[in-house]
């Protein structure tokens, strides 16, 4: 699929607006001496020696259980099989009524080493017996045993897990964030079209693209959240032309008097569609746009504005923060970056165009279109370079449909035959497309209004936000409340119902976006789940204690079942929260989250808390839970409720 930014295309189109009109053909290298230098320079420079290192880091993460055991496992692999020193312990959480994790080495190591001299191991269950008897002795591990082929379960000690509950109250909740290696990531989202309407699927990628980043900023990487607005292209000619002609006094023309940019849009379509001259004059106007003549370039930043304040609401109503790098801030460097790559001798001419070939796919990525224009590819090959070198990003992460994947897995295979990126993909610095399906309607079609139209995000908000305060008033909150509590309540629970479905599901899959069912206040929806954490806020407050001072002075006991279900929930947070943000999957998060809450109703149904004798350890757990809770929440950009 084409990105919608590019479904209108004129010809001609001309490359650079900074370039004067008569010398747009084939953009000699010294147009841009300086420029092209420096590029080259940094673009060898990537390829010699990228300072580089493997996915979350080796570096230590208190909270992640299951790197801690694989530490154990590692030391043990060791002294198993001494003349294998490269084994990656395989431990995984659990559910077997055996333990809470288990190590999955033995039969893999079996199969490696069987009939070598010297092995003394009789098959894979003596190998995972002395894979357990090789293992340190460590606080965190109350047994271990063998079964079947040579798992190793582990059962964890309840004292420590209690031990690292509380410290965790204590130091905070930061102290179970991932560790990643990189400093610095760009996560490209949302990115609307100018003028064009922001559909679903910018909705998608702005919920998608704000978790990831979110998830990021948690564990210490500075995010660079980029919004790569559509804010350059041929369609420009027309929406000025259409402008000026409309408003002569286009200058003071602001969002009231257009009122709506897309039917602006669609009316200068049309024009353009079925009248010569005007096309004449939007071609044109493009012309006079990208060779930088004031009129057309305040026309158009004024046309950018009007979108700008548009999309702004949005965001301001998701509490999404974006920092706006549009196409046209890449234009002037593109030049350069296709020079560079020209020198290198990756850039072909076919029928034409200049391509850029790549291994395993039919058609090439066109460069430069073959009458001399740049196209989305240019840009976001520029973009890259940008990212790269000037910004010094070490994950660059883009979020779009998925139809735009083959552009991507494109532009990327592009930039490592550019040396831009190491031969191991497993190493920074990398770029990750991250894909997203489609939002359906009820009737299984892309999502649209009755008539058949893009259905406006404002107005998809607005239902969220009614359908949820009609439901609180519904509970009698109208009485209980002041309005600006029902409001607020409203929307959190309202916008964070539209979020949560969306990031529930695994983001690849395409989705039916239903409001009843994202507001039912049962099942896996962020209603139930803000129910739950207000539930766990009205006990500890219920019971008039102090969970300040509790921590300070009280103790967490893991004795019955349930608590210790729960603490081993608790404690998986860090490994889960790392795995989310590694293999950039909001679901598993979701998912995380959802089985909290279940594990802390169980816990809540079968452990009395207020008045009993454990009361302290349990409020303490409640509260544990409730901060963890609000972390997850923190994550997927939901507002927390404290009361119901
Ligand atoms: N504007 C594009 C669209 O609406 C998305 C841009 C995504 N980012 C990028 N660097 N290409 O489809």
């Amino acid at each position: 699929m084409i990105p919608s930014c590019l479904t209108l295309q004129l010809t001609p189109f001309f490359p650079s607006p900074l370039l004067p009109v008569n010398r747009l053909s084939l953009l000699p290298s010294s147009t841009f001496p300086a420029f092209a230098a420096k590029s080259r320079r940094l673009a060898f420079a990537a390829t010699k020696a990228p300072s580089i290192s493997t996915m979350a880091a080796e570096q230590e993460n208190v909270g992640n259980l299951k790197r801690k055991l694989a530490k154990l496992f590692q030391l043990s692999l060791d002294a198993t099989v001494p003349g294998e020193p490269d084994i990656e312990p395989q431990v995984a959480a659990c559910t077997a009524k055996f333990g809470d994790y288990q190590c999955n080495n033995a039969m893999g190591l079996w199969s490696k080493i069987k009939g070598r001299p010297g092995i003394e191991f009789r098959g894979p269950p003596a190998v995972g017996q002395a894979i357990m008897k090789n293992l340190p002795q460590s606080e965190m591990i109350e047994s271990c045993s063998v079964a079947g082929p040579g798992f190793v379960n582990v059962v964890l000690s309840k004292n420590w897990m209690a031990q690292n509950i509380q410290k965790m109250l204590v130091d905070g909740i930061e102290t179970w964030a991932p560790k990643l290696s990189i400093k610095r990531a760009v996560v490209d989202f949302s990115s609307p079209n100018i003028a064009k309407e922001m559909h679903v699927g910018h909705l998608r990628s702005t919920i998608i693209g704000d978790t990831l980043a979110s998830m990021l900023e948690f564990s210490n990487v500075e995010v660079l959240r980029r919004n790569h607005v559509g804010d350059w292209g041929t369609q420009f000619g027309m929406l000025i032309e259409f402008l000026f002609e409309k408003f002569p006094n286009f200058e003071d023309v602001n969002e009231t008097a257009i009122g709506d940019l897309q039917a602006f849009y669609k009316e200068s379509k049309q024009r353009f569609d079925v009248d010569a001259e005007f096309k004449d004059r939007a071609q044109k106007a493009v012309v006079r746009l990208q060779s930088g003549e004031q009129m057309y370039r305040k026309a158009w930043a004024q046309i950018c504005e009007i979108s700008r304040r548009e999309f702004d609401q949005v965001y301001q109503r998701l509490g999404v923060h974006l920092e706006e790098k549009g196409e046209s801030f890449y234009n002037p460097h593109i030049p350069g970056v296709i020079e560079a790559l020209t020198n290198q001798g990756l850039v072909e001419e076919s029928k034409g165009a200049r391509v850029i070939f790549i291994e395993g796919i039919n058609i090439p990525l066109i460069v430069v279109k073959s009458d001399g224009g740049y196209n989305y590819a240019s840009t976001d090959m520029t973009a890259l370079w940008y990212r790269l070198n000037e910004e010094k990003a070490e994950w660059i992460i883009y979020v779009t449909d998925v139809g735009q994947q083959q552009h991507f897995d494109m532009v990327f295979k592009a930039a490592k035959r550019a040396g831009w990126f190491p031969a191991d993909d497993r190493q920074y610095p990398k770029a990750s497309h991250v894909g997203f399906g489609l939002v359906l309607g009820e009737d299984g079609k892309r999502f649209r209004t009755r008539s058949s139209e893009v259905v406006r995000l404002a107005d998809l908000l607005d239902e969220a936000k009614t359908r949820s305060k009609a439901a609180l008033i519904e509970r009698g909150k109208a009485a209980e409340w002041t309005e600006e509590e029902l409001e607020q309540t409203a929307e959190a629970v309202g916008y964070g119902a539209v979020k949560y479905a969306d990031l529930k599901n695994n983001r690849l899959t395409n989705y039916t976006f239903d409001f009843d069912q994202m507001l039912n206040d049962k099942g896996n929806t962020a209603v139930y789940l803000l129910y739950a954490h207000a539930r766990i806020c009205s006990i500890i407050r219920k019971s008039g204690k102090d969970t300040e001072e509790l921590k300070k002075t009280g103790k967490i006991v893991l004795d019955h079942a349930d608590e210790r279900v729960l603490g081993l929930h608790l404690l998986q947070f860090a490994e889960v929260v790392e795995e989310a943000c590694s293999n950039l999957l909001p679901n598993v998060l979701c998912e995380y989250l959802y089985n909290l809450s279940e594990n802390f109703t169980r816990f809540y149904s079968n452990c009395q808390v207020v008045g009993s004798a454990e009361e302290t350890s349990r409020l303490l757990l409640c509260e544990a839970t409730a901060v963890v809770m609000r972390k997850c929440f923190f994550l997927l950009g939901i507002k927390p409720v404290y009361k119901i």
